[in-house]
């Protein structure tokens, strides 16, 4: 009964039956939802990134903003420092996106982009204290699903790391506006470094980009070694650096990639179809993974 039912539970969810959900290998997608099924919650873990892939791209065909656009857009910057912030971005952005080049090739602009951009932060005086008013004034959004994950991988005991580029300080404070902080989440992404008056005055450890969270993730070690008995992974991302934040993880057994593709849609589609195993299209929700994760738990 139990084989029966786990060997169609692909063609009933209707969640992956939309026009905007890409599977190239259906029969393995198959066989992984049926190994995540049958081993159950009590195996699982899941390793996700942070900007536009918890949160939003876009809302009414408006940009949603990512933890390092919060700052940018807010009062706290000033008027100058702003501009140097969207030339970087106009300038590293198109590399970050770009199908052509490898992730090899745009390591060095990702460490340019980020060094410049965090160097500007520094500059402006920010406050510890205005962080929270700044998120909130701010378009930065969760996909909608989002709380009912939280909520339901923290109800049944199942780890999330959040593995983000994005500024540490900020995605928490994201969540906690949008949905909350749960015990079973643990974040490792770039936190800010204040001094004795809140003032920021750095960056604090190693920096985490795009294309380097291979590294971040074999540093993180110790965490996995913890979890190393949860050898399935559901893995969510939008960049093809996302897909290496599983590389720490020992004695894995089974992973599912699953991969939002926001941005230079049909430059990437296919990039994006060999390397993730469900690729979901201009999609603002949780829908699919949260399908998924009803099967399991
Ligand atoms: P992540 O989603 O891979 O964790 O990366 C964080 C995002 O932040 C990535 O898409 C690049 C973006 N970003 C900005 O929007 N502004 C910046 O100044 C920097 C350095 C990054
Ligand atoms: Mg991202």
């Amino acid at each position: 009964v139990k084989i029966y039912k786990v060997m169609s539970c692909f063609s009933q969810m209707e969640e992956l039956q939309k026009e905007n959900v890409y599977i190239k290998d259906a029969e393995r997608v198959e066989k992984l939802l049926c190994q995540l099924i049958q081993d159950g919650k009590s195996k699982l873990q899941i390793i996700t990134d942070f900007d536009m892939t918890l949160s939003r791209f876009s809302i009414n065909g408006k940009r949603c903003a990512t933890c390092h656009n919060v700052l940018e857009n807010s009062s706290l910057v000033p008027e100058s420092k702003k501009q140097v912030l969207d030339e970087l971005r106009d300038t590293y952005y198109p590399i970050e996106i770009n199908a052509k080049m490898t992730i090899e090739e745009k390591i060095p602009f990702m460490m340019e982009w980020y060094t410049k951009g965090t160097g500007v932060l520094v500059e402006c005086g920010l406050k510890q204290s205005d962080l929270s008013l700044a998120v909130k004034e701010s378009n930065a959004l969760m996909r909608d699903g989002c709380d009912w994950q939280f909520s339901t991988l923290h109800e049944h005991k199942v780890p999330m790391l959040i593995f983000s580029a994005g500024i540490g300080d900020i995605l928490e404070e994201i969540i906690k506006q949008h949905s909350q902080m749960y015990a079973n989440m643990r974040v490792v992404s770039n936190y800010m470094d204040f001094n004795h008056d809140g003032m920021l005055v750095g960056f604090k450890g190693d920096l985490v980009h795009t294309y380097n969270k291979n590294e971040g993730a074999l540093r993180n070690s110790d965490y996995f070694t913890t979890l190393k008995d949860r050898r399935n992974i559901i893995l969510m991302g939008d960049s093809m650096g996302d897909l290496r934040m599983a590389d720490g993880v020992p004695n894995m057994q089974h992973i599912l990639k699953i991969g939002f593709l926001n941005d230079n849609i049909e430059e990437r589609l296919e990039k994006y179809k060999e390397a993730y195993d469900i690729v979901l299209v201009s999609d603002s929700t949780m829908d699919v993974p949260n399908a998924i994760l009803k099967k399991i738990l």
